[in-house]
């Protein structure tokens, strides 16, 4: 198949153009397509028109998926895709309306947290809901010395919602058994990428609560001076949706964050599939 691999102008992205993700991708095109993927961290693929069976197909090229905790927002039926949408059934969200609302990167608070994620846009609006998206790596190399310093070798603990050390910060929380799954885990700071090598910072201000073997009073400043140096606008990219678009990050060395500004306007429609490819230990 002919296709071309445009890299975004941002520190990350590219558009692959001339790819149709309902077909099966033959094995030399997947192996060009993997490697964009390491690459460019995050990579798009617009005017798709995928079935939740086909995009679980392509998803599982990548991996085993995992499972949403919020088991009450993956959609009926295909339990490997989680609903992101503001949309309501009986009044009542029948997806997540606010995942990402701070920088993060997805399931990074399980034990091996996710390879990478699939977002898949079925409905989106005409302004707001963007999604960013930050190259670790960059953030990881450009650090400022005392900070590397102070960080280096250590691992950071982590929770699905940093205000979960006192309650779920999300529309919809887990519930006690749902957190009762998901007890705080520790990664170290600064991963290694399994497949290119290369250091990035992997802490996140979602989900990272503190630093292990550190007081509150020592951790919180550096994880703050980190979170900012991470958030720096020349480390990013915004991706503005449209119907169709399939979009898939690598988040071993990318954050991601929704734009949740319109949440609660109801003009503000978006409606969303998410695959999640189930990622190794970070070391
Ligand atoms: C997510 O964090 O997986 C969702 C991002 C988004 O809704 O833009």
């Amino acid at each position: 198949m002919t296709f071309a691999i445009k890299p975004f102008a941002a520190c990350l992205g590219a558009e692959i153009i001339g790819i149709d993700l309902a077909e099966p991708l033959p094995a030399d095109d997947f192996a060009r397509v993997h490697r964009a993927h390491l690459d460019h961290l995050i990579i798009v693929f617009r005017n798709q028109s995928l079935t939740p069976e086909q995009q679980i197909a392509f998803s599982r090229r990548f991996g085993p998926l995992d499972r949403h905790p919020s088991d009450q927002a993956s959609l009926d039926g295909h339990p490997e895709i989680l609903v992101v949408s503001t949309r309501k059934e009986n009044g009542k969200y029948i997806g997540l309306p606010d995942a990402g609302p701070k920088w993060h990167s997805d399931l990074s608070y399980v034990k091996t947290p996710a390879l990478g994620s699939m977002l898949y846009a079925l409905e989106v609006p005409d302004h707001g809901g963007n999604t960013g998206f930050a190259n670790m790596y960059d953030a990881y190399e450009t650090l400022p010395g005392d900070l590397r310093a102070a960080l280096d070798g250590r691992r950071a603990i982590f929770l699905p919602g940093r205000a979960q050390k006192g309650g779920a910060d999300f529309k919809i929380g887990f519930s006690a058994e749902q957190k009762e799954r998901v007890p705080p885990v520790a990664h170290p700071v600064f991963r290694t990428h399994p497949e290119t090598r290369r250091k990035s910072v992997f802490a996140n201000p979602q989900h990272t609560i503190g630093i292990e073997g550190m007081a509150e009073s020592e951790s919180e400043p550096l994880l703050q001076r980190l979170f900012e140096h991470c958030a720096q606008p020349r480390f990013t990219y915004r991706h503005k949706w449209r119907p169709g678009d399939m979009v898939f990050w690598d988040n071993r060395c990318a954050l991601h964050i929704a734009d949740l500004s319109r949440i609660g306007d109801p003009a503000y429609r978006r409606h969303m599939h998410r695959t999640t490819i189930m990622g190794d230990v970070p070391f």
